[in-house]
C-alpha cells in the first residue's frame, strides 16, 4: 500500500507538473515529457502535411485548430527564432493504429500518427495543448515537449438510445464531435426497443408508420416519434468516420421488440393486434419474437442487409437482453423447433437464434455483439457486453471459457443514464442507483486482473439509456463530465491515472465544453466535499 501511494505521488508529479507546467489533457497521455523551455509561435504558421492519408479532412481540421487558437496579432516584435512550422507525417512503426507522437522544439511542431487515425488524435491533443494556455493568443508561448501516446484499449464507446426518445441526426453529429475530441472511437446506436423502431425499411413500411410513434412517455404524455432514413444514417456514418468514430447499429432481438410487434404482430408467438409502441415499463414482460417462426429469419436477414448497406463498421449489435421467455414454452412453433433441434430447455431457443443470426451476419461480412445474459451460449469469437450490476467476474470468466471478446459497460461504472447524485434522482424510478463521477474514475476495465485473465477485454462503453433523456442537451448532461473519467479509463494505463490530477484537468475541460456549446452537469459535490 505504501508503495502504491508513493507511486501515485511520483506519477502525479510526472503527469501533472514535471516542469512546473500543467497541461490539461483528456484522456491523459501515456507518456509525456514537458520542458521548462518555451518556444514562441510565429504569426503565420506553415502546415506541412507530409502525408496523403485521408489528408484533406485532417489538414482542414489542423488548420481550424491553428486558426482558432492563434488567429490574431501577437504582441511585441517578431523575432527570428519563432517557431513557424507544423509538420505532419505517418510512421507505421508506431505500436498501435491509433498511436501518435507530438514533438515541440524550437524548429517545429511535429505530429506523427501510426495512421490517419493516430494523426487525427495528434491533432486533438495539440488542440488541447493549445487550450491549456489561457493567454496563448497574446504571448504565443508554449513549452517544448514530447508526447508518445497510444490507447490502453482499442474499443472506447458511448451509446445513445434514440429508440426511447428520437434524436435528430444533426444533434448526434454534435455528440460525435464531443466524443472524438476525447478520443472515443465508437458510437453505439440503440435503434430499436419497445418504445420505438427508428430504422426506415422500405419493404416493411409499418415499422415506421406504426413502430416509430408512441403514445406516451414516462412523464409528458406527448405523442412522440420519428425515424432515420438510410440517407440520414449514411450521412452520420461518413461524418463520424472522418472523426475516427465508427457507428455500430443495434436492432435488439428477441426481447425489447414491442415496437416491432406493434408493426408486425405475426412475429410474436401469440400475435396481439392491439399492441402499441410506448413507454409503459413493458419490459421485461413484453413478449419476445417467436424463435420458431421461420419467416422472422427472412425479415431479420433483410434488416442485416439494410444495416450492412448503411453502416461501414464490421460489427452489428443483436441485443439479446432482458428476454421474457415464457411465451416460448406455450408456443407450438417454438416447441416444434426445440424438439427438432433436440434442445433440453426452452431458453436454449435463444442460443439457437444467436447462432442462426450470427451466421446470417457473417454472410454480410459482419461480426456480432450481444448483451450478455448468464447461462447462454454465444458463438465463439463474437463479442459480449458486460452490463448487469454485480456480474463482472462471472462474465469475464464466461468470456474466457466461451472464447468470446468482451466490452465492459458495467452498471457500477458505465450506466450514464443513472443519476450522478441524489439531487438528480428524484424523478427517476426508485431502483435506479447513483453513479458519481469519482466512482467512474475508479473504473479499471481489466478489474486488476493479470493480462492472461483479461485478454478477452476489448474496451469500454458507457450507455446513456433514453427513457428520461428527451433530447441531446440531456444526453450531454448525463454524459459529461463522467465521460471524461471514462475517457481516461479507456485510454490511459492505470499507473498514469490519478483522481486529484483528473479533477484539475476536468475543471478546465468543463470550460472547453462551455465554449463548444456542450451541456454538462456541474459536479457540485466536489466543491462541497474534501474529494
Ligand atoms: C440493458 O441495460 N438492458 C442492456
Ligand atoms: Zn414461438
Amino acid at each position: 500500500m505504501k508503495i502504491r501511494v508513493l507511486l501515485f505521488f511520483c506519477i502525479g508529479f510526472i503527469g501533472m507538473n514535471a516542469s512546473g507546467v500543467e497541461l490539461k489533457l483528456i484522456p491523459q497521455p501515456n507518456s509525456m515529457q514537458i520542458s521548462e523551455e518555451n518556444v514562441v509561435l510565429a504569426n503565420e504558421i506553415l502546415i506541412d502535411f507530409n502525408t496523403n492519408t485521408e489528408s484533406r479532412y485532417l489538414e482542414e481540421s489542423l488548420r481550424k485548430t491553428v486558426l482558432k487558437h492563434l488567429d490574431g496579432e501577437k504582441s511585441g516584435s517578431r523575432s527570428d527564432n519563432e517557431l513557424q512550422k507544423i509538420v505532419c507525417s505517418i510512421d507505421k512503426r508506431l505500436p498501435k493504429e491509433e498511436a501518435y507522437k507530438i514533438e515541440i522544439d524550437e524548429k517545429a511542431i511535429r505530429l506523427t500518427g501510426a495512421s490517419g487515425r493516430g494523426l487525427f488524435y495528434a491533432i486533438q491533443t495539440l488542440d488541447q495543448i493549445f487550450t491549456s494556455y489561457l493567454d496563448l493568443r497574446i504571448n504565443r508561448r508554449i513549452n517544448k515537449l514530447s508526447i508518445v501516446d497510444a490507447p490502453r484499449f482499442e474499443y472506447r464507446a458511448l451509446m445513445l438510445d434514440p429508440a426511447r426518445h428520437m434524436l435528430p441526426v444533426e444533434d448526434i453529429k454534435r455528440y460525435v464531435d464531443a466524443m472524438a475530441y476525447y478520443k472515443f472511437n465508437t458510437l453505439h446506436l440503440h435503434l430499436t426497443d419497445d418504445h420505438g423502431w427508428r430504422l426506415e425499411m422500405k419493404k416493411y413500411p409499418r415499422l415506421t408508420e406504426l413502430g416509430a410513434r408512441r403514445d406516451a412517455t414516462f412523464n409528458d404524455e406527448i405523442l412522440k416519434g420519428g425515424f432515420y432514413t438510410a440517407e440520414d444514417l449514411k450521412g452520420l456514418v461518413a461524418y463520424a468516420a472522418q472523426r475516427n468514430v465508427k457507428v455500430i447499429p443495434e436492432v435488439d432481438i428477441p426481447g425489447h421488440g414491442h415496437a416491432l410487434l406493434t408493426a408486425y404482430p405475426e412475429f410474436a408467438c401469440f400475435p396481439d393486434t392491439t399492441l402499441k409502441a410506448e413507454i409503459n415499463e413493458a419490459y421485461p414482460h413484453a413478449a419476445p419474437i417467436c424463435i420458431g417462426n421461420h419467416k422472422f429469419y427472412a425479415f431479420y436477414e433483410d434488416v442485416i442487409r439494410e444495416l450492412s448497406e448503411i453502416f461501414t463498421a464490421d460489427e452489428i449489435h443483436i441485443g439479446g437482453d432482458e428476454v421474457n421467455e415464457d411465451a416460448w414454452s406455450k408456443c407450438p412453433k417454438c416447441q416444434n423447433l426445440k424438439n427438432e433441434k433436440g434442445l433440453a430447455k426452452d431458453d436454449q431457443l435463444m442460443d439457437y437464434l444467436f447462432e442462426r443470426v450470427t451466421k446470417i451476419a457473417s454472410e454480410y461480412g459482419k461480426n456480432v455483439q450481444f448483451w450478455h445474459e448468464a447461462g447462454h451460449k454465444y458463438p465463439a469469437g463474437e463479442t459480449i457486453f458486460l452490463w448487469r450490476l454485480g456480474t463482472a467476474h462471472s462474465v469475464i470468466e464466461d468470456a474466457r471459457k466461451q472464447k468470446l471478446k468482451l466490452i465492459c459497460a458495467p452498471g457500477e461504472y458505465a450506466y450514464f443514464d443513472y443519476p450522478e447524485s441524489q439531487s438528480d434522482k428524484d424523478y427517476l424510478p426508485a431502483w435506479i442507483p447513483i453513479l458519481p463521477l469519482k466512482k467512474v474514475y475508479e473504473f479499471d476495465p481489466a478489474y486488476g486482473l493479470p493480462k492472461e485473465e483479461s485478454e478477452s477485454i476489448r474496451g469500454i462503453e458507457a450507455t446513456i439509456w433514453g427513457e428520461s433523456v428527451k433530447n441531446i442537451h440531456r444526453a450531454f448532461y448525463m454524459t459529461f463530465p463522467r465521460a471524461f473519467a471514462l475517457a481516461d479509463a479507456g485510454w490511459t494505463d492505470m499507473e498514469n491515472r490519478e483522481w486529484k490530477h483528473f479533477v484539475v484537468r476536468m475543471q478546465h475541460h468543463l470550460n472547453v465544453l462551455l465554449e463548444r456549446g456542450v451541456n454538462y452537469r456541474p459536479p457540485v459535490e466536489l466543491y462541497k466535499s474534501k474529494n
